[in-house]
């Protein structure tokens, strides 16, 4: 796939937005994208590596920076900012995962010099990143390359002005073509190993500086005038917990160096190769609409972890955004895209839920509840890690309080919902017998705590904060009162499909002591859990909600500072909302409405969200496709797969919003190409944008991989495998597909 982004403005302002936009990462490592000759205060992060923070509990590790590149050149530093720039191009090619950077200086005493770079987090070794880069003046004299493993790194804090360091330096060693750092977290729980060369054909004089910003080797080189210089940076960062740290590092470092970067680099573009294969989506007849799908779907990928230790971020490997926490984010906007395409790995997200299990159910026990009670941001040891305090100032007399850590509690039906959703996706009965079921059955035993009895509504949910966090302390919101009824209904049914299964089904319900009379109660809960009414066929958001000051808003726009201040001040009085809730609620669970009831709420509520959360668009797009708002589907899909490169909540600098990300992809497969997998079928009734001329990509539905084309004449299904037939609806019309077939429906 050629897909590239050009960039060509050079400042501290859109370095800082760049940097989030041109990271490039492999679900190990991650590196933002600001120019290897500049400081800047991000350094690596490693997925899974956490250390203790004021204020917001764990936090992902600012890791030592390791693509920085110092060079100077007779004597003269090659700042950007301090000579005179001609030239400043970056180009980020999705396809094969690679950044590259053209510049042009003339510095202060006359020499004009080109430099030119290739960067790349390896596909394939999760522990590689490497910088190839060329150098030519038009003059001759001295060229000193700085390589250095910088350990002076730190988290920037509630003010960007306070800095919280996470690491600290046991170990600088160098020796023969290496330089090494041994870095250990504050608290002592990880372990970096890392490792860098500068290599090149030229004869240059090699030195290593130790100092406390860590350890840099020096290359000079006498280079002659109008000659192309050549160089190669090899990084190895592993964190792995053998003694033999060092030993495994130094080995990669050596290997790598003896494949060379062409070698490294044809096996990374495979791997993007392969990744696009599955992946791509292609849109004729709107090249705007595709670039900034796989533009999105690029940056979601890179930052789907490796290992189950950790699951994917908020803001990705990309920024220091809700500091490297795992909100619902992950399982209701990023999974689906995860277990349609790439099962395995979402699989691997969820046992990052399973592995907290434990960690959950003391959470629920701490708060007086039963089962398993899921932290509403969660790190790498699953406990709550919502900060429940942020300061405002540097002195912290003006406080923020922050109660979706004590209320959001939705969170742990949403675990669940995506639980039953890979299931539907994958068939995979392992996978539950052994972490799925228990999930179910834990966070079913939550609800059933969490509940109170009320003589005239039935089974009620007080205070908590729904998706629209702008209402604090309230009861009965109808998002996570509806999802956690469905949270009680999969624990009855999952439990009865145990027992009629029986083997490893059956023996996880004897180890999690799932009892009949236990079920009994669920049953009964899922049956009396209170919805707020409707009034005029719209669902109250909550006990109270109608009463609220009225205040409406234009819907093509999103955020807050559109608002008049006194609105702003006391929002939470208001009837506006963050966020899609009720809406988000009849986009997952869209079978319980018929389309005249989510026509009324969407018409009501969509006047009165802000969007002011970049969740919400998502949501609102796919139900506004189902209902034929062609132009509003349309405009919040763009808005959302340009979200980064549009800047558009003025916040990209802190990571990439990978639920946005996630969540267009969604509107593609729920919204426009109306695909809704049922029970024992997938039912497909697109509404595809009018400029769309056809729509292809793949996903995988129960081991068998499909191929779809959607056209607005007709839908293309073709199966790759499989032993059995694939029951398909159609616009209403029963198919049944086979093994390696192709059938195509007219609509
Ligand atoms: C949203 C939440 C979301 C969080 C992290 C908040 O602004 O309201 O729904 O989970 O950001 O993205």
């Amino acid at each position: 796939m050629k897909f590239s982004f050009q960039f060509k403005e050079y400042s501290p302002k859109t370095e800082e937005v760049y940097g989030t936009i041109l990271t490039l990462g492999n679900g190990y490592i991650g590196i933002r994208g600001e120019i290897e000759l500049e400081p800047t205060i991000y350094g690596t992060t490693v997925l899974g590596i956490y250390d203790y923070t004021p204020c917001f509990y764990r936090e992902i590790v600012n890791a030592p920076r390791v693509i920085g590149l110092g060079m100077m050149f007779n004597g003269e530093p090659l700042n950007l900012s301090t000579h005179k720039l001609l030239k400043y191009e970056k180009e980020l090619d999705i396809g094969e995962g690679s950044l590259k950077t053209w510049i042009e200086l003339e510095t202060n005493r006359g020499a004009r010099i080109s430099y030119e770079s290739l960067r790349i987090v390896h596909g394939k070794r999760k522990n590689v990143a490497v910088l190839k880069f060329k150098f030519k003046t038009d003059k001759k004299g001295l060229l000193t390359l700085i390589n250095p493993i910088d350990v002076d790194v730190a988290n920037p804090s509630y003010r960007p002005e306070i800095l919280v360091r996470h690491c600290y330096a046991e170990e600088l060693d160098f020796g023969e073509g290496f330089i090494y750092a041994g870095v250990k977290t504050i608290d002592k729980k990880y372990t970096l190993g890392i490792a860098s060369s500068l290599v090149t054909d030229e004869k240059a004089s090699r030195s290593v500086v130790k100092s406390a910003n860590g350890i840099a080797e020096v290359l000079s080189i006498e280079v002659e005038a109008n000659r192309v210089y050549e160089f190669v940076k090899y990084v190895v960062i592993s964190s792995e917990r053998a003694p033999a740290l060092k030993d495994k590092t130094l080995k990669e470092l050596g290997e790598i160096k003896k494949l060379g970067f062409d070698k490294l680099f044809v096996d990374h573009r495979k791997y993007w190769s392969e990744i696009w294969k599955k992946a791509k989506v292609e849109i004729d007849g709107d090249k705007g609409a595709e670039k900034g799908l796989n533009f999105s779907l690029f940056h979601l990928i890179q930052s789907l972890p490796r290992d189950s230790n950790i699951s994917l971020t908020a803001r990705g490997t990309h920024g220091f955004g809700y500091r490297g926490h795992v909100f619902w984010d992950t399982e209701i906007y990023a999974l689906p895209f995860f277990i349609a395409v790439f099962p395995e790995d979402a699989k691997r997200m969820l046992i990052y839920r399973y592995r907290n299990l434990e960690a959950a159910k003391k959470n629920a026990k701490l708060n007086g509840y039963e089962g398993a009670q899921f932290p509403w941001e969660s790190a790498d040891d699953g406990y709550e890690a919502t900060p429940s305090l942020v300061p405002l100032d540097m002195a912290g007399k003006e406080v923020v309080r922050i109660y979706t850590g004590e209320e959001e509690h939705h969170i742990t039906a949403d675990i669940a919902y995506t639980v039953d959703f890979y299931y539907k996706f994958t068939n995979d009965e392992d996978f539950m017998a052994k972490y799925g079921l228990e999930i179910i059955f834990e966070t079913t035993r939550f609800w059933a705590s969490r509940v109170e009895f009320d003589e005239k509504k039935g089974y009620v949910i007080k205070k908590v904060i729904g998706p629209d966090e702008y209402h604090e302390h309230v009861d009965n919101n109808f998002f996570t009162n509806l999802m956690a009824k469905h949270n009680l209904l999969l624990g009855v049914t999952y439990y009865k499909r145990a027992l009629n299964k029986g083997g490893s089904w059956k023996e996880t319900v004897d180890r999690v002591g799932v009892r009949e009379e236990e079920v009994q109660k669920w049953s009964e809960i899922s049956e009396k859990i209170y919805l707020p009414p409707q009034v005029d066929g719209v669902f109250e958001e909550f006990d109270g909600y109608f009463d609220l000051e009225d205040y409406t808003v234009d819907p093509h726009d999103i955020g807050e500072a559109r608002l008049p201040e006194e609105i702003r001040k006391k929002i939470g009085k208001t009837k506006l909302i963050k966020q899609a809730d009720v809406i988000a609620a009849q986009y997952l669970l869209k079978d319980q409405f018929d389309i005249e009831t989510i026509k009324k709420n969407f018409d009501y509520y969509i006047v009165r969200t802000t969007h002011a959360s970049s969740l919400s668009m998502p949501a609102y797009s796919i139900v506004a496709s189902w209902l034929g708002y062609e132009d509003l589907a349309y405009e919040y899909f763009m808005k959302c797969a340009y979200i980064e490169l549009k800047n558009l909540y003025g916040n990209t600098h802190d990571g990439f919003h990978l639920a946005t990300a996630g969540g267009v992809w969604q509107v593609l497969f729920r919204g426009f190409c109306g695909i809704d997998i049922e029970e024992n079928s997938i039912k497909i009734a697109p509404r595809l944008p009018s400029k769309w001329k056809a729509v292809k990509f793949g996903f995988s539905f129960r081991g068998i991989w499909l191929e779809i084309k959607i056209t607005p004449k007709e839908v293309a299904v073709r199966s790759a495998g499989g032993k059995e037939a694939i029951r398909l609806n159609i616009v209403g019309e029963e198919l049944f597909l086979g093994p390696n077939e192709q059938i195509v429906a007219s609509l």
